[in-house]
């Protein structure tokens, strides 16, 4: 064979791998918006960056006909890439080979680029579009995605790992990305699900549409299962981006410093009169926190689940922080079950890669009342104490108002390794709001009164000016400083740069134990 025939048999071999399950289903895989693996990856990365490996590898199988259906690169693309110029890996799943399906040839692809992420210190981004583990190799399907399941688990708080969902995901290719750090999906073209419909109505007879059972939207508002939603794929790609330009590539770096025109010291007068004067009048914290960072971005995970706490991340003076805020605009900024999980999550991915975390506190207490008790708020609530306790990174808190009972412990205080707690001038720290515990305290005396109404009037009063402020917190130091709120900019970019190289350490052993 000649040297430009051999060029030309390279050629047609790359050209059938590219060419996916064929003309047929390609154009099938269009018709929902959807892209295919390759595009998925050229759209992911900077352009002409992307470089594929294993695009020569099939699977072994030769039951139920597979051994006349043995496609190039079987049925994902794997590679690198650079996004903003980083070292990227990344697996992309195709559909319309085999419904996406792993064989074991699939996983070794996946591990491969799994493991080379790992030694050089580099995330690891999935795009999965995958009925799961594949039904013709039995076994070595399973044994493929466990191997792929031992990857995402040692890999995590190692490597920031990231999933897109881009189809229809069942099986393990939902088992894989919820090891993940973060999970993106798109509206009305992906679904997430142990299996879709049709063995869904054999197994429990329920009729429901796939989107019903795992839609974008199901598992960011009820299940929490979704990170971040996209309208399009090409969205979805360019959320991955953005996400990782406030990540550091690996736990041994720190995140990337992005200089920006906003000034460090800018006040914002506005800050001054967002908190009500009423205590129970809501205010949206969202509002606080776009004041503060740098050009106003605030990059929000987990928007539409629990809404009653916000996380996400932000730049302060160039630097990258994990933000943690309660939010008085849904059910008074309170912790229940989901609330706790979601930002112990977030605090723990936080710590895990160097990043600091600013928490800005208004918070009645924990949601009492049956329905949370018998759902576990005890063992969820305690994962965020948890977290909150073991993290070692810069913690910088702001209590805007109210901080009460156990949340005021919980909320990155002083005492659990808070660097940098400020109040603003409106904030109440205090074991229960002045109405509980006047009720409690003077129960008695308020029964025997001749006037209750009046003389409740009278103890409340005594409570605020008691209690019911941030004064009684700074006198014992437990507050660093009580700042005017147009400050809070300034006052945390100087915390960061002050506490950016602090040193702290947990006590050596194998793992903590946090109540999962
Ligand atoms: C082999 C598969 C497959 C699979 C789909 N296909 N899933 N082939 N193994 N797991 C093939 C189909 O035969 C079909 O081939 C093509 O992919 C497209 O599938 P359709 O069903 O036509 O597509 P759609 O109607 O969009 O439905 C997609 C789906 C459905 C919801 C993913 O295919 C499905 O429910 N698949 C099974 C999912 C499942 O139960 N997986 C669990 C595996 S166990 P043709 O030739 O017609 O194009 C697992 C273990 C993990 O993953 C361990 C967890 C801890």
């Amino acid at each position: 064979m000649t040297d430009n025939a051999k060029i030309d048999l390279l050629r047609s071999k790359r050209e059938q791998s590219h060419a996916g399950g064929g003309p047929e289903r390609v154009a099938k895989q269009r018709k929902g918006g959807r892209h295919t693996a390759h595009e998925r990856t050229d759209l992911l990365f900077d352009p002409r960056s992307f470089r594929e490996l294993d695009a020569f590898v099939t699977h072994r199988s030769h039951d139920f006909g597979m051994e006349k259906n043995k496609p190039f690169g079987d049925s994902v693309v794997t590679g690198w890439g650079t996004i903003n110029g980083r070292l990227v890996y990344t697996f992309s799943q195709d559909f319309t080979v085999i419904g996406g399906s792993v064989s074991l040839a699939h996983a070794e692809k996946i591990c491969k680029v799994m493991d080379m992420a790992l030694k050089v210190g580099a995330p690891m981004i999935g795009i999965n579009d995958s009925g799961g583990a594949r039904i013709q190799e039995g076994v070595d399907s399973l044994a493929g995605y466990a191997e792929i399941f031992l990857r995402n688990t040692l890999s995590s708080g190692v490597v920031p790992q990231i999933s897109l969902i881009m189809g229809p995901c069942a099986g393990g290719a939902v088992y894989s990305p919820a090891l993940t750090d973060f999970i993106i999906m798109v509206k009305d073209s992906s679904y997430m699900y142990i299996t879709g419909p049709d063995v869904v109505k054999t197994v429990t007879h329920e009729d429901v549409t796939h989107d019903e059972l795992g839609g974008a939207m199901v598992h960011a508002a009820k299940s929490g299962v979704c990170h971040l939603v996209a309208d399009n794929e090409t969205q979805a790609l360019m959320l991955a981006r953005e996400l990782l330009s406030y990540l550091p590539s690996n736990n041994m770096e720190d995140p990337p410093f992005m200089p920006s025109n906003d000034d460090p010291l800018r006040a914002d007068a506005a800050l001054d009169t967002i908190v009500p004067d009423s205590p129970n009048k809501p205010y949206d914290i969202k509002e606080v926190i776009r004041k503060v960072v740098d050009d106003g971005i605030f990059f929000e995970i987990h928007e539409q689940f629990a809404m009653n706490i916000v996380v996400g991340f932000a730049r302060l003076g160039g630097h990258s922080v994990g933000i943690v805020a309660n939010q008085p605009a849904v059910l008074a900024g309170v912790l229940d079950i989901d609330a706790s999980e979601k930002a112990a999550r977030f605090i723990r991915f936080c710590d895990a890669f160097n990043i600091p975390i600013v928490t800005f506190v208004d918070v009645p207490g924990y949601m009492p009342g049956t329905a949370q008790e018998y759902g576990g708020i005890i063992r969820a609530g305690a994962k965020l104490l948890y977290a909150y306790c073991e993290a070692t990174v810069p913690k910088l808190t702001v209590t805007t108002r109210k901080s009460y009972g156990g949340a005021y412990c919980v909320m990155s205080s002083k005492h659990i390794r808070g660097d940098l707690n400020l109040a603003w001038p409106s904030a109440e720290i205090a074991v229960m709001g002045p109405d509980g515990a006047v009720s409690i305290v003077f129960r008695r005396e308020l029964e025997a009164a001749e006037d209750a109404v009046a003389r409740k009037a009278e103890l409340v009063k005594d409570y605020i000016e008691k209690f019911a402020s941030p004064y009684v917190a700074a006198e014992r130091g437990y507050i660093d400083d009580i700042i005017e709120p147009r400050d809070t900019r300034a006052r945390l970019i100087n915390g960061l740069e002050v506490f950016q190289n602090k040193r702290d350490s947990n006590p050596a052993r194998k793992h903590g134990n946090i109540p999962l």
